[in-house]
């Protein structure tokens, strides 16, 4: 988090120059996509183009239409050359396109809809709501070519919203230690309330810290408390109440010495990468039928009459505001097909 904390820092909302030339069999312009050719700071480095129709998907792959996709901090750091691991590259996005230098289309999330599958691909259809189970398979465009195999069928009684999330949202069953307040911490929240755990939520303070407190109650966190609190001596006698004098989790070197214990951690991409497909969509089913609340959210929309200019300064003007930290909501992009 501290490179987004960067990013308040330095963030300037400049519009790049240099538009990317791309040659093309074709003359329609049917879909746009966020790119990044170096990574770098996201306020520089981050531009829209526009990109032929997709011609039918090949054997094995379906063509999808992205609904919404989120900006997650990961995203961010991707975009920054700061996650541990890196995107690849492609000097084409459709069939007959073919640009200059290769460039990385963002975005690890999103809810997509099948609009055309290829030959040899069982279990999907026109229609089905899907989400990547690849990472970093470039969400933010308004369509894609993706390998059937990395794709999860979602249940279309989600909302646009929680299914767009719900990758995210998955990484619950790890029950990590997270931000109460991140889009990550609230599935936590309402999960342990329903199966009556009690948990203990820290957020940074801020002016409306009393609504924020209200919220996240509401959702069923036990007590939520600020950072600054933990400078008051007189917590520890109230967390001792809470937790019914439960004393904090400690791992002791002599249990990982003479009793091999280990800690691991959890990715959610090499989750998906473990699993099968049944066991993807088994996951996606178990999450839909929680019936999870929405996440505060902002639909930030590329529309299709925009130009590539306003499109790219849009994303690095959301960006910049995500980066001053506290937005408090999540920013989900919605790129629609530029007009031809
Ligand atoms: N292990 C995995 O597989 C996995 C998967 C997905 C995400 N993650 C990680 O989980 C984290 C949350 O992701 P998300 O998508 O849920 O993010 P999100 O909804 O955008 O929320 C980010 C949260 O981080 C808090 N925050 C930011 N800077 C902070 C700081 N310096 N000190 C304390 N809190 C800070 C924000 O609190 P404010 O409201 O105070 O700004 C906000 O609640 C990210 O670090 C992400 O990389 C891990």
């Amino acid at each position: 988090m501290s490179s987004l904390q960067g990013l308040r820092r330095s963030l300037v909302c400049s519009i790049p120059t240099r538009a990317l030339r791309f040659t093309t069999s074709s003359t329609l312009r049917a879909n746009r996509a966020i790119y990044f050719e170096k990574t770098g700071d996201p306020s520089h480095v981050l531009s829209a183009l526009t990109f032929p129709s997709l011609p039918a998907p090949p054997s094995g792959s379906v063509n999808v239409r992205f609904r919404l996709s989120p900006i997650n901090p990961s995203d961010v750091n991707v975009v920054e050359g700061v996650y541990p691991s890196k995107p690849s590259g492609t000097q084409s996005l459709a069939e007959g396109h073919s640009l200059d230098n290769s460039i990385y289309v963002p975005g690890n999330e999103g809810l997509a809809e099948v609009t055309d599958v290829g030959s040899g691909v069982a279990g999907l259809q026109r229609g089905d709501w899907v989400v990547l189970s690849k990472q970093q398979g470039g969400t933010w465009a308004s369509a894609r070519t993706i390998a059937a195999e990395d794709v999860v069928k979602v249940p279309t009684s989600l909302s646009e919203v929680n299914a767009a999330t719900i990758t995210v949202g998955s990484v619950v069953h790890s029950y990590q230690h997270c931000h109460p307040h991140a889009m990550l911490g609230k599935p936590i929240i309402q999960i342990a309330a329903r199966k009556g755990w009690k948990t203990l939520n820290f957020v940074r303070n801020r002016k409306d810290i009393e609504a924020l407190k209200e919220q996240l109650t509401t959702l069923g966190a036990t007590q939520v408390v600020t950072y600054d609190d933990l400078n008051d001596r007189s917590l520890r006698d109230k967390v001792r109440e809470w937790t019914g004098g439960k004393q904090p989790l400690s791992l002791p070197t002599g249990a990982f010495i003479f009793k091999n214990l280990t800690t691991h951690g959890f990715w959610q991409s090499r989750w998906y990468k473990e699993k099968t497909r049944e066991e993807r969509e088994d996951l996606m089913r178990v999450l839909a039928d929680l019936k999870l609340q929405e996440p505060a959210h902002e639909v930030l929309t590329i529309a299709g009459k925009e130009t590539d200019e306003v499109a790219g300064a849009k994303v690095r003007q959301a960006i910049q505001k995500m980066g001053e930290g506290q937005y408090g909501k999540k920013i989900l992009l919605r790129v629609e097909q530029p007009d031809d």
